[in-house]
């Protein structure tokens, strides 16, 4: 069967329009629509303090159809282990983290409205914070029960490559006991936020600024982590996604 099918997902393929227009902030209601809260919210935390914690940030719809996706991609075999760069040792890449991914493209609805929601981010955070953010990589992530990601960064300073880190989760009822936090601390190592990964929760923050790491959790943990970039291209050196 191919993967890009959406068979299983033919109910949850059919967003009206206006939910993909989330975090919408061309909409000109008279109130103030809670996608461009979310927006706004998500701009002034960078801004003040590096990261941001942000729940129900995607239309019900849209979470559901993600979440229906990666379990459908899992479930077809098609995510795999991952790599954390081009000529690593394969045992010391699994020793540091265990997760499987798969990369996201924009060949399925509900992929698309994932790169167009976080569109929206990208324009507002240049917009505004004026960071000269130029792509976005993002992929589902599952980690089996027990697995982990060891405390890493996401970009090393001057590196110029991954500056804003996006994770989105997509677990039903989680619970405090069943572990699988993501930790976050501050530059000098000192813990500053646990946090659950609950469904439609997004967590945004600096890639250089804060070392991370998955804790080892006792049920299926699915996500969506994700990069933006600015161009790092130079006259002598091409610089690709990924
Ligand atoms: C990553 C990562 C965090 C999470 O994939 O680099 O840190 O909570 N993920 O899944
Ligand atoms: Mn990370």
């Amino acid at each position: 069967m191919s993967l890009t099918s959406n068979a299983p997902l033919s109910a949850l393929s059919e967003f009206p329009s206006s939910e993909l227009s989330l975090l919408n902030h061309e909409q000109q209601a008279p109130q103030i629509h809670p996608c461009q809260a979310h927006l706004s919210t998500i701009t002034e935390a960078l801004a003040e303090r590096g990261y941001v914690v942000i729940d129900q940030a995607l239309p019900a719809s849209l979470a559901r159809a993600l979440q229906q996706r990666v379990l459908f991609l899992k479930a077809n075999d098609a995510l795999a282990e991952a790599g954390i760069g081009r000529g690593d040792d394969h045992q010391q890449v699994r020793a540091v983290r265990q997760d499987k991914i798969h990369w996201l493209d924009r060949q399925h609805a509900a992929e698309q409205g994932w790169a167009s929601a976080m569109e929206k981010l990208r324009l507002m955070l240049n917009r505004e914070l004026m960071m000269g953010l130029f792509s976005y990589e993002s992929h589902f992530a599952h980690y089996a029960p027990g697995q982990a990601y060891h405390t890493h960064r996401d970009a090393f300073r001057g590196q110029q490559n991954r500056v804003v880190s996006t994770v989105l989760y997509l677990n039903e009822e989680w619970a405090a006991a069943d572990g699988g936090e993501l930790v976050l601390y501050n530059d000098g190592g000192q813990l500053l936020e646990r946090v659950l990964p609950a469904f439609n929760r997004l967590v945004v923050f600096l890639s250089e600024e804060f070392p991370h790491e998955v804790r080892p959790g006792s049920r299926d943990r699915h996500s969506i982590a994700g990069w933006f970039r600015v161009n790092g291209s130079r006259s002598h050196r091409v610089d690709p996604p990924r």
